[in-house]
C-alpha cells in the first residue's frame, strides 16, 4: 500500500500560503489538502474558490479540496474550474449523493464522501462502488488542533473492509484530524493511505521536516504486514 500525506493549510499562516505550500512539498507532500468552511455546515468560515485558483498556481502536487459546506452542489463546477484535483463531500449535506459524486467525476475530478464521527458507515454501503475515495474524519470538522478521536481507527477499518466488499478496492481512505507522528502508524495499519494532517505540519517549528517525518513514519506502517 502506497500512502499519501495531505498537509492541510488550514494551519498555516494565510498571509504566507505559497511558502508553506513549498516547505510541504520539499518534506514530500503528495497531495495539498484545502478545508473549505461556510459557516453553516461548520461553525468557521475559511476560503472559496479565487484562494483556490491561487494556490493551483504555485502548487506543484494535485489540490485535494474538503468540502464543509451545505449545498456543495453548487460550488462544485467552481472549484473543479479552481483547480481541485480531488473534491469531497460530506454524506450529512446530501440527500442525492450518488447524483453529486457522478457530477464531480463528470468535470474530471476524483470525487470523495465524508463521514463526520457521528456518522454511521451504513451511510456508504450503496455508494462504496461509485466513490473514488472515502475521508473519515476523526475530529468534528470546524478547526485545526483538536483531539484524535480514538474510535476512528475501527472505523477506518471497517470502510476500507466495505469498499474492499464492493469491488473497490483501489479507492482509499483518507483520514482527517488530529492525526500527528504518534498516531498515524495506528491509522494507517487500519488501512488509512491518505493522511491529513495540519498542526502537525504547520504549527511545528519546521514545516518540511514534519512532512518528511510524517511520510517516513506512515510509510513504515505501511510496509507491514499485518493490519
Ligand atoms: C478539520 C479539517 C482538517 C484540519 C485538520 O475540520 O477538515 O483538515 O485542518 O487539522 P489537524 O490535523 O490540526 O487536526
Ligand atoms: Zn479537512
Amino acid at each position: 500500500m502506497t500512502v499519501q500525506i495531505a498537509p492541510s493549510i488550514l494551519s498555516a499562516d494565510f498571509a504566507a500560503l505559497g511558502a508553506a505550500i513549498a516547505a510541504a512539498e520539499r518534506g514530500g507532500a503528495d497531495l495539498i489538502h484545502v478545508d473549505v468552511m461556510d459557516g453553516h455546515f461548520v461553525p468557521n468560515i475559511t476560503i472559496g474558490p479565487p484562494v483556490v485558483k491561487s494556490i493551483k498556481r504555485v502548487a506543484t502536487v494535485p489540490l485535494d479540496v474538503h468540502l464543509m459546506i451545505e449545498e456543495p452542489d453548487r460550488y462544485i463546477d467552481d472549484f473543479a474550474s479552481a483547480g481541485a484535483s480531488m473534491i469531497s463531500v460530506h454524506v450529512e449535506v446530501l440527500p442525492h449523493l450518488h447524483r453529486t459524486v457522478h457530477a464531480i467525476k463528470a468535470l474530471g475530478v476524483r470525487a470523495g464522501v465524508v463521514l463526520n464521527p457521528s456518522t454511521p458507515i451504513v451511510m456508504l454501503e450503496e455508494i462504496a462502488g461509485d466513490v473514488d475515495y472515502v475521508l473519515v474524519m476523526s475530529v468534528n470538522p470546524g478547526f485545526g488542533g483538536q483531539t484524535f478521536i480514538p474510535r476512528s481507527v475501527s472505523k477506518v477499518r471497517a470502510v476500507r473492509d466495505l469498499l474492499d466488499r464492493a469491488g473497490n478496492r483501489s479507492a482509499p481512505v483518507e483520514i482527517d484530524g488530529g492525526i500527528d507522528i504518534q498516531n498515524v502508524a495506528r491509522v494507517v495499519a487500519a488501512g488509512a493511505s491518505i493522511i491529513v494532517a495540519g498542526s502537525a505540519v504547520f504549527h511545528s517549528a519546521d514545516a518540511e521536516r514534519a512532512t518528511r517525518e510524517l511520510k517516513a513514519a506512515a510509510t513504515a506502517a505501511a510496509s507491514l504486514p499485518a493490519r
